[in-house]
């Protein structure tokens, strides 16, 4: 085994163009972040690397939709990340981002060293190109119907509606859609990177020499490589990103997946000015924390970039995890099915180290998983409060209870007390071996474990009766409880530093290191402090809460996929004429009593003051539309409603989710005004 000095991690940079959810969280950010908070309690050189990924063409769509820049949009979306992993205890070494000069000039840099190594291809093809909008038009900049399936609206790279991936030239009717126009194909010339020329060295490095990465990485590194790799363009044209920093680079960019993970490279420099140890020493070992759909771009692409450049070393591990959906459904950021960590943190005050454990516990490791709300709390209530945070509390409050919260000494061990203190070595060494092979949630089991442990130990040595016949026995008792409560704020630390900052004021300790865990480092005589709960329980209702808003995005989707209703026959001119519809001014509005929907209006309609009973109450409180000008049809026969005789009908927009809002004049009209 090769022996390493100190060890880079990097995590996959998020895209700036939303919040973060508990997907990337369970997939990236939690691993890596126990991974390293390990490896720095064993005092290793270890450096953790973030940041936002800040270009590309999500990014400039986003932008265009609402109106803004695309920095605005990145700016917005940084700050709301970067602050939320704080938060949430992502201990970052540095969290940067690639639209900052620092990024700018490495990733410049180091295209212009490939490119004077020639390692580029140049080559021209035929692209789609917007003239109206004088841009070529990525992939997602144009949709057209899918050659498979049909369907209209499918995306230059990729048809949603059946999944296929494909080539913009293949759509059927493309349009582009900032102008709506057919784009025409034009020349444009780009620099390729030749992966070709590194699949030896590739099938070499991962397929024979990293035999030990995880299978679904390996088995897509494997199907890329037998497959054969080919040229692949690093450059864009887009007036986003980073320039080509070489002649005929007007008005192209760096490729989005070429500028990102040279990011890594930025953002360690931005740190230490001894970046390059962490980079380029052999015995420096380099981890990758990334999602599944990640694995081509770390395991090929980069590599195959810092091999071109010759000076950089090639990561160690990649450890990649599966998705983790919620409540059945893919996480999506457009639809909005997600569990966002800044929504999170605020509605869950406290409670963060109960998220860590719960997508610890439930990591997608080896397969996709679910994550559920009724999970969630079925963790926190038999998991952290009924094992962890009740043996904690028993050991101190009895503590208090028999010695005054002043640690008592052990008598003579009877063999349960050994067996019990020869388990903590055993338990620490399993946590290791999983940590140190990326097998996340084996090892917060095997944590676990020890405050099982500590349970099992209580139930059988019962101090509360014994102490009635032998308090120097419950001495021993509850020492050895005290020594598992001091090695459980050590070996927790990793996954709950929150929870164990809060257990070592309990204990009124410092922090540990990993190597103390099993040594008896908790002095006779010392004084504890009084306790608090570590975890509380959580209730049905706050967990229905939280599935009622996932029902209501459901419900929002749903509405917002639901077609308009069909157009209507046509009807002739008279037939038109006939509705006497005038602008009106709603004067009095009251509830009508036991009624849920209606309120009775008295309008002003030009002609006369007149009373409609209108079914707007769920949607307008009677105070808020006094003075409102509204389309009244003022010929409708009148009608009884709950006794009310209502003289005529307000008119509604209704969309699709039932939403009733006033069709009002945009400046105010004489009442009695005409509609047609
Ligand atoms: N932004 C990409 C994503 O979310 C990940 C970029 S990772 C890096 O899928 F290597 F490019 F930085
Ligand atoms: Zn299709």
């Amino acid at each position: 085994m090769k022996k390493f000095n100190r060890t880079l991690v990097t995590t996959a940079l998020p895209y700036a163009n939303g919040p973060v959810h508990i997907g990337h969280l369970a997939g990236v950010y939690v691993p890596a972040d126990i991974y390293v908070r390990y490896l720095r309690m064993k005092g290793e050189d270890v450096l953790l690397i973030g940041g936002s990924d800040e270009h590309g063409v999500p990014i400039t769509i986003k932008a265009q939709k609402e109106g803004i820049t695309p920095q605005d949009v990145v700016d917005k979306y940084h700050n709301i990340i970067k602050d939320s992993f704080e938060k949430f205890g992502i201990s970052f070494d540095v969290y940067s981002r690639t639209s900052n000069k620092v990024h700018h000039e490495t990733a410049s840099e180091f295209f212009k060293t490939l490119h004077e190594k020639g390692e580029f291809i140049e080559k021209t093809s035929e692209q789609y190109y917007d003239a109206e909008a004088n841009q070529f038009l990525a992939d997602r900049y144009i949709t057209g119907t899918c050659p498979h399936c049909k369907s209209e609206g499918a995306y230059g790279d990729q048809c949603e509606s059946c999944g296929t991936s494909l080539n913009a030239t293949d759509l059927i009717d493309p349009r582009s859609s900032i102008t709506g126009n057919k784009p025409e194909l034009k020349e444009t010339k780009h620099w390729y990177l030749p992966l070709d020329k590194y699949e030896p060295y590739l099938k070499q490095w991962i397929l024979e020499e990293h035999k030990e990465w995880k299978p679904n990485v390996y088995g897509q590194c494997k199907s890329w490589l037998d497959n054969g790799l080919h040229p692949r363009a690093v450059t864009r044209d887009l007036n986003w990103g980073v320039p080509v920093p070489v002649d005929g680079g007007e008005g192209k960019v760096l490729y989005v997946w070429f500028d990102a993970p040279i990011g890594y490279i930025s953002a360690t420099k931005e740190h230490t000015p001894d970046w390059e140890k962490y980079w380029k020493a052999e015995d420096s070992k380099m981890v990758h924390f990334i999602g599944k759909d990640n694995i081509v771009f770390h395991c090929i692409i980069f590599p195959s970039m810092l091999k071109a450049e010759g000076s950089y070393i090639l990561p160690e591990n990649v450890p990649s995890n599966e998705f983790l959906n919620l409540e059945g459904d893919k996480i999506s950021t457009s639809r909005n099915w997600a569990v966002w960590l800044h929504e999170y943190l605020e509605e869950f005050p406290e409670k963060q180290d109960v998220l860590r454990y719960v997508l610890t516990a439930n990591a997608p490791e080896t397969k996709d998983n679910d994550f559920t709300w009724k999970d969630y709390q079925a963790r926190n209530n038999n998991e952290l409060v009924a094992i962890l945070g009740n043996f904690v509390n028993r050991a101190l409050v009895l503590t208090h209870k028999y010695f005054d919260g002043k640690v008592p000494a052990a008598g003579e061990l009877n063999d349960f007390d050994k067996e019990t203190l020869a388990e903590i070595p055993t338990i620490k060494a399993q946590v290791e071996k999983n940590l140190e092979t990326y097998h996340f949630r084996e090892a917060l089991k095997e944590a676990m474990n020890l405050a099982r442990l500590g349970n099992k130990y209580l139930a059988d040595t019962e101090p509360w009766k014994v102490i009635k016949t032998d308090e120097e026995r419950v001495k021993t008792i509850m020492n050895i409880c005290l020594q598992i409560s001091t090695n459980l704020s050590t070996l927790m630390e990793p996954f709950l530093p929150f929870t164990v900052n809060k257990l070592r004021e309990f204990l009124n300790i410092e922090p540990l290191a990993w190597e103390n865990i099993g040594e008896n480092v908790i002095e006779v005589g010392h004084q504890i402090n009084k306790a608090s709960l570590l975890f509380e329980k959580i209730e049905d209702t706050t967990i229905q809460a939280q599935v009622d808003k996932l029902l209501a995005t459901k419900a929002a989707n749903e509405a917002a996929n639901k077609p308009v209703a069909p157009a209507k026959e046509n009807i002739n001119f008279d037939d038109f004429m006939k509705m006497d519809v005038r602008v009106g001014t709603i004067t009095e509005a009251e509830k009508v009593a036991k009624t849920k929907k209606l309120l009775k209006l008295t309008v002003d309609t030009g002609i006369d003051q007149r009373t409609v009973v209108s079914g707007i109450a769920e949607h307008y409180k009677p105070e808020e539309i006094i003075g409102k000008q509204v389309s009244i049809l003022v010929n409708l026969e009148p009608k009884k409603l709950k006794g009310i005789e209502s003289q005529g009908m307000i008119l509604m927009a209704e969309d699709a989710d039932g939403k009733l809002s006033f069709v009002s004049p945009d400046q105010t009209v004489k009442p009695g005004s005409e509609i047609r």
